[in-house]
């Protein structure tokens, strides 16, 4: 059997480039993917950061240009050996050299529309690798398969390209104007209409993967099913029924090399799930000194660890905070977000400062001693497609209190006082009340039943987040295509 070669196309990658789960999915699924025996490589943006801090390790392949409407273009091609993980890069100065990965909207999309022609173009020559599979990730990469049928002729190697689309938050659609997608894409009036890429009459990027990949997965089997509803559908609900045979939602991982309570360096002490009481203590004592915290070790510490925006259930939180914080838990929150958000948790916790506490930034170690230091994680999302935190406070022995939607319905199994079974606590609707009541039940667990919570912290630390069983599935997913695409080939 030949070795399949896929190419992830993304714009975050980890630990290159990153602002939220996206860049954790595509940084960790391909070395399990390798070991299973395919041969994955990814192709992301050459960022500012990136060159600065690489730039000796790029081995530059060559450059072209691209044709984008009335543009022609420079696009350099790279590619860095990073671990045994290949990864290309498109070079545009003008595009790609900034700090951060995202800019404003209108130029995001002409940056994003440049990157998917590049990565097209780019595949015969500079790239040195022709994939059977183009993996790609959210709307950034949506238009990708609708390109290769508008731009490529049908008996060209590239046509001969098999696509999945994941989506990793149906929020986030790449939306603009018709004439000017039109003119980045070069796009025939077959393509724009509303069952191409347009819906309610305007280009969509997120729609354009949907309709034209072969394959579209998202990242949880919860959150599978309820986008085919309207509530969770983002408009694209009907569209999501309709394509529902290609529609698959395959749980992600996290990479449970890197986050491990028995080797993590960033964390005060290091516990197995043998001796974690001491190890939770100690990291609890000084995560309250570290934040300011009263030092009281029976006051259970709850933390979120989240970026501050509406998805992530901040109006719940507030709509309670002030009964939360009865003085029977402690609270610490950490994360950047909307300023409305960040400005109503300072005060609080200014006005509380022995029980909250807020760290209004982006910080991996202290990330770290955030999920081995607490009792509670919380996770009241409004949806939340797979969600990783609440895997990753697991590992660490902290219980997640969730909202029952999406990934964490499928990782959090809600504590049963009969059986004495789950890990963690959830709550069904978007209510702010059974947040309230359900936090303070795991506080009264913790409380007054030892060894109830023995068993929960046992339960949640022995679980397998690892990629293993996921990468498998997208294995068979790969499979699938290639058959499809081999049974396709003229007979030689
Ligand atoms: C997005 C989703 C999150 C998911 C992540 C990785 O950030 O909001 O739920 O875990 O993508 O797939």
């Amino acid at each position: 059997m030949t070795v399949k070669k896929i190419l992830f196309v993304s714009s975050e990658v980890s630990p290159l480039a990153r602002t939220g789960g996206l860049g954790d999915v595509v940084g960790a699924l391909p070395p399990v993917l390798r070991r299973q025996g395919y041969d994955v490589r990814i192709i992301m943006p050459l960022y500012k950061p990136i060159s600065a801090r690489y730039g000796s390790d790029l081995q530059f392949l060559g450059w072209h240009m691209i044709r984008m409407g009335w543009r022609t273009l420079y696009c350099g091609v790279l590619k860095m050996d990073l671990d045994g993980q290949i990864i290309y890069f498109i070079d545009n100065e003008y595009y790609f050299n900034h700090d951060q990965i995202y800019l404003d909207y209108s130029f995001d999309i002409e940056r994003f529309s440049f990157f998917q022609r590049a990565v097209l173009d780019s595949l015969e020559k500079p790239l040195d690798f022709m994939p059977d599979i183009l993996h790609l990730h959210d709307w950034q990469t949506g238009m990708i398969p609708c390109l290769l049928q508008a731009h490529y002729h049908p008996y060209s190697r590239l046509r001969q390209l098999r696509t999945i689309f994941t989506i990793h938050n149906l929020k986030y659609q790449g939306i603009h104007g018709k004439e000017r997608i039109a003119d980045l894409m070069d796009l025939p009036e077959r393509f724009l209409t509303e069952d191409g890429v347009l819906r309610d009459g305007v280009p969509n990027f997120m729609k354009a993967g949907i309709v034209y990949a072969d394959q579209v997965t998202t990242v949880s089997p919860t959150y599978a099913a309820e986008i085919r509803q309207e509530y969770y559908g983002e408009g694209l609900h009907d569209l999501l029924n309709r394509q529902a045979h290609k529609l698959t939602g395959l749980i992600n991982g996290i990479d449970t090399k890197n986050y491990n309570p028995a080797t993590d360096p960033d964390i005060a002490c290091r516990y197995t799930n043998e001796n974690w009481k001491e190890g939770k203590a100690a990291c609890k004592a000084a995560l309250q000194a570290e934040l300011g915290l009263r030092q009281q070790a029976s006051l259970p510490l709850v933390v979120m660890v989240t970026r501050l925006v509406e998805q992530k259930g901040l109006d719940l939180l507030l709509h309670v905070l002030e009964e939360l914080l009865d003085g029977s838990l402690q609270l610490a929150i950490l994360g950047t977000g909307e300023v409305q958000y960040e400005q109503a948790l300072r005060e609080t916790a200014k006005r509380n400062p022995e029980i909250m506490a807020v760290s209004l930034t982006f910080d991996d170690a202290l990330a770290r001693r955030f999920y081995a230091g607490a009792d509670l994680f919380l996770m009241p999302s409004l949806f939340e497609p797979c969600g990783l935190s609440q895997m990753i406070a697991m590992r660490y022995g902290t219980i997640p209190v969730v909202r029952e939607t999406g990934g964490l319905k499928d990782t959090v199994q809600p504590y049963n006082q009969y059986t004495g079974s789950g890990n963690g606590f959830s709550f069904s609707n978007v209510n702010a009340h059974e947040l309230l009541f359900i936090t303070r039940y795991a506080c009264d667990i913790l409380r007054h039943m030892p060894e109830a919570w023995q068993a929960l912290v046992r339960q949640a630390m022995q679980e397998d987040f690892s990629w293993n069983r996921s990468a498998t599935r997208y294995g068979r997913l790969y499979e699938l295509l290639a058959a499809e695409q081999a049974e396709e080939q003229p007979c030689t």
